[in-house]
């Protein structure tokens, strides 16, 4: 049986590090076998410039850094999919959706921001958490990062909004993320021990049409 595929989503401040931290001992404790990742990895030679400009120690066009954002999921997806067909379960804090939303809110086209990231392994559960831009203040203000903005969170939270409406309940839900820490794990919880051991033998394509993924798949071979 092959891992799960979860992502978490949401705007800043909204508890993301602190759920995926819980969520990898839990299933571990479980004994299920279980890798993190986090978006922007800024390890990686492309992840150190993603880490400049968001510092804002570089500048760089929108476009540029989209695309920078987007080949470091990229650099990542072969381990991700090779630990999935393994049976390791990834659980990833921020992926495709956070790319896409952030750019969009900049006033880059929708379609533009989503095709370099089309075809990256999909993930079998997107858990978005919703909070407020003002609760999200709350716990502390933004930082002092470029994206870290009252004004931009909320469109960003709009543009969510706008790719949440293309999957079902299956492959997206929404976590009131303005609530205790020990609520919003219990109901990650409940999602994740849902899907773990019975996810579909293949790790499907992001934006990719069914058929059209298939098609793909078998020119590769
Ligand atoms: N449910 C919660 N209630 C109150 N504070 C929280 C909650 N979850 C996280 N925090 C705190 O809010 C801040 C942001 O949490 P973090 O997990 O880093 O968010 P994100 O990764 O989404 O930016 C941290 O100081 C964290 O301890
Ligand atoms: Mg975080």
């Amino acid at each position: 049986m092959r891992g799960a595929f979860i992502v978490v989503e949401g705007l800043d401040r909204s508890g993301k590090t602190t759920q995926v931290a819980n969520l990898q001992a839990k299933l571990e404790s479980s004994g299920t076998p279980v890798k993190l990742f986090k978006f922007p990895d800024r390890t990686t030679a492309i992840g150190q410039m993603i880490d400049s400009y968001l510092r804002s120690q570089s500048e760089l066009d929108d476009q540029a850094i989209h695309l920078l954002f987007s080949a470091n999921r990229w650099e990542l997806a072969t381990s991700i999919e090779s630990l999935l067909e393994q049976g390791t379960t990834v659980v990833c804090d921020r992926y495709a959706f956070s790319g896409v939303a952030f750019s969009a809110a900049k006033g880059l086209p929708l379609e533009w921001c989503r095709a370099p990231d089309s075809g990256l392994p999909a993930p079998d559960l997107t858990i978005f958490f919703d909070i407020s831009p003002e609760a999200a203040r709350a716990r502390g203000g933004y930082g002092e990062e470029r994206y870290e903005k009252e004004q931009l969170q909320r469109r960003v939270r709009e543009l969510f909004d706008v790719l949440a409406s293309e999957f079902d309940d299956e492959r997206w839900v929404t976590v009131d993320a303005g609530r205790s820490k020990e609520e919003v794990a219990g109901e990650v919880w409940k999602y994740a021990a849902a899907l773990v051991g019975k996810v579909s033998p293949q790790v499907d394509k992001l934006w990719v049409p069914a058929l059209q993924g298939r098609i793909m798949y078998s020119m590769k071979l």
